[in-house]
């Protein structure tokens, strides 16, 4: 059956872990759709870990829907979330509501995600009173690289740990169904995690929160130019793939591939009618 904003409220009220995994394709989207992940997040990391930029600014709506259309017909029963790529939403509410209605009308989406706080909560109130449903994150949320001055954990201080709190109050009041935590220290995590009764989906934040995320590139070890402290290789992946691209190399120069069960037959009485 297909998880809903429903099922997030029922694991928080049961005290149950939510799982999410980005994805930006069909094939990867029906895999971890049949593994049973609750969630699928088509993150804009899709312009770092797929389309090779520094960082995800230059990630355009025309990229989120093409590749939120991919996930969402390979996903049956996750929940699939679509970011809201930069300046798709903080140039006005107007814009928010437009954008979040693309992702959902034609990249089928049934959520959308966006970064900030207080500075959004009128957006995230819009795009709710369109129907669609919000998923907010806070804490480092990389669309601001530029204002941060970096990838950098974030509320470590008294003031920036109470903003962050107050703001996840804020984006629960303003309507969205969760909140990313994203690069949060543990303890802040889980306060946070107590004080509101969305749940609170961790990156780098921590296992008091209700649920985690992370990047399937970097969990399967498919991404090599960084790899964040908070990451888990669950498998390597990307060593495999290498293997495997290097014995198709070596193959194909000896001559070994295609052997005759990789060839279609065809009768030779025919062959022998050619000139
Ligand atoms: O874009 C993304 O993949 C994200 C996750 C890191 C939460 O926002």
């Amino acid at each position: 059956m297909k998880n809903t904003t429903a099922t997030f409220k029922k694991a928080k009220e049961e005290h149950k872990k939510l799982t999410m995994l980005t994805a930006y394709d069909y094939s990867f989207a029906k895999i971890m759709d049949e593994a049973g992940v609750d969630s699928i997040l088509v993150g804009d990391s899709v312009g770092m870990v797929c389309l090779g930029y520094e960082d995800t600014l230059p990630v355009t709506m025309e990229d989120m829907i093409h590749h939120t259309a991919a996930v969402s017909r390979g996903a049956k029963n996750a929940l699939v979330v679509a970011d809201m790529p930069f300046m798709s939403y903080q140039t006005s509410v107007y814009d928010a509501v437009t954008n979040a209605g693309r992702l959902i009308k034609e990249g089928r989406a049934q959520a959308v995600k966006l970064e900030g706080g207080f500075e959004v909560v009128e957006q995230i109130k819009a795009i709710v009173a369109a129907s669609i449903p919000v998923v907010a994150h806070i804490g480092l949320t990389p669309q601001s690289v530029n204002a941060f001055g970096g990838f950098k954990v974030q509320g470590k201080s008294e003031a920036a740990a109470q903003k962050l709190l107050d703001e996840a109050r804020a984006i629960e009041e303003a309507g969205a169904f969760a909140v990313v935590l994203e690069c949060v220290p543990e303890k802040l995590a889980a306060k946070i995690s107590e004080a509101i009764s969305i749940p609170t989906i961790g990156i780098g934040a921590g296992a008091g929160c209700d649920g985690q995320v992370l990047v399937y590139q970097d969990m399967l070890g498919l991404f090599s130019d960084f790899t964040p402290k908070f990451v888990k290789k669950f498998a390597n992946v990307g060593e495999i793939v290498r293997e495997a691209f290097e014995g198709y190399i070596k193959e194909v120069k000896e001559g070994t591939f295609p052997a005759k069960e990789h060839t279609y037959k065809m009768d030779d009485e025919i062959l022998d009618k050619l000139y």
